[in-house]
């Protein structure tokens, strides 16, 4: 009886893993996994990032993508997920401009350029647990291309940090990928303020090394989502 539940267990845990293969614009998927969504390492264990300082955190690719996808500014996005995304923790969404002279097919998104469109806030439930939006969902949260986005080729970044076992350092898990797109029709914003991955994210970051027990009792509202503030266009 032990050793069933033991299987079952990993069974469990092995399916609490997931990756974000399909971006959608406005309703309208990636034809194929990885097509502009560049394909993470953890394509096949569906394991997450522990420690946020190391440089997968930018984008876990394991290679880039054949292809750049054109979104409107002002454009409705989200991911498709190969697993219910059950585990609760912050989305998040962040944007990087390809300088001048490069591609977002082969460009690596280093430096200080990453800016954040999104993120989303927690809510206490009737169980007294914190919950997020889009918590088991199959989907990824929406949000929205900001419209005062200028037009040009990004890099564009989701992440969803799953905090279950984040009261122990080096324990939350990210899950996250970025795809290559093509801003159209944009407007003429300054984006910030700008951070670099790795360098956006501490072990030790309020959002990141927390106790969600605890913040729970203290007001959902107290939680702070880590990285840079989000740029509202
Ligand atoms: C997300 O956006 C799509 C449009 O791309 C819309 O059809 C859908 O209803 C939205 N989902 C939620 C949960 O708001």
């Amino acid at each position: 009886m032990k050793l069933l539940l033991g299987s079952l267990l990993t069974v469990v845990t092995v399916q609490a893993h997931y990756t974000f293969p399909k971006l959608v614009v406005n309703n309208v998927a990636e034809a194929k996994d990885w097509t502009v969504t560049r394909q993470t390492k953890n394509v096949n264990t569906k394991q997450g990032i522990e420690n946020p300082t190391v440089s997968d955190i930018r984008c876990y690719n394991s290679q880039n993508a054949a292809s750049i996808t054109e979104v409107p500014a002002g454009a409705t996005i989200h991911y498709v997920s190969t697993q219910q995304i059950n585990h609760p923790g912050p989305t998040q969404y962040y944007l990087a401009k390809v300088p001048e002279g490069k591609s977002a097919e082969t460009w690596d998104g280093s430096g200080n350029v990453w800016f954040k469109i999104s993120t989303t806030m927690p809510s206490v439930n009737k169980d007294k647990q914190m919950s997020w939006p889009g918590q088991n969902d199959y989907l990824t949260v929406n949000t929205t291309i900001p419209a005062a986005t200028p037009s040009g080729e990004y890099l564009l970044r989701v992440e969803h940090i799953a905090l279950h076992m984040a009261m122990q350092a080096n324990k939350a898990q990210f899950y996250l990928a970025c795809s290559q797109i093509k801003v159209t029709g944009g407007g003429n914003g300054t984006p910030g303020p700008m951070a670099s991955f790795p360098g956006a994210y501490k072990s030790t970051d309020p959002g990141i090394l927390v106790d969600l027990g605890k913040v729970a009792s203290a007001g959902a509202q107290t939680y702070v989502p880590p990285g840079p503030a989000v740029w509202r266009g």
